[in-house]
């Protein structure tokens, strides 16, 4: 998924401390809003949402990158 990609690239604020389990919000990455709409990451499931509402900093553009594939 989108965490492990963005951790080999060593993305600076990417930490993923729930392994990628969706019971964290350290994966939280904010988008561009044309890659957003590009990637079609529109679409989140309630899952993420309910964890993604704790993360700080949070935009239209947000996503939890471990729940992306
Ligand atoms: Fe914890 Fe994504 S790594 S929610």
């Amino acid at each position: 998924n989108l965490l492990d990609v963005a951790k080999d690239a060593d993305i600076d604020g990417v930490e993923g401390a729930c392994g990628g389990t969706l019971a964290c919000s350290t994966c939280h990455c904010i988008f561009q809003e044309e890659d957003f709409e590009r990637l079609g990451l529109e679409d989140i499931d309630e899952d993420e949402l309910d964890m993604l509402d704790l993360a700080f900093g949070l935009t239209d553009t947000s996503r939890l990158v471990c729940a992306i594939e």
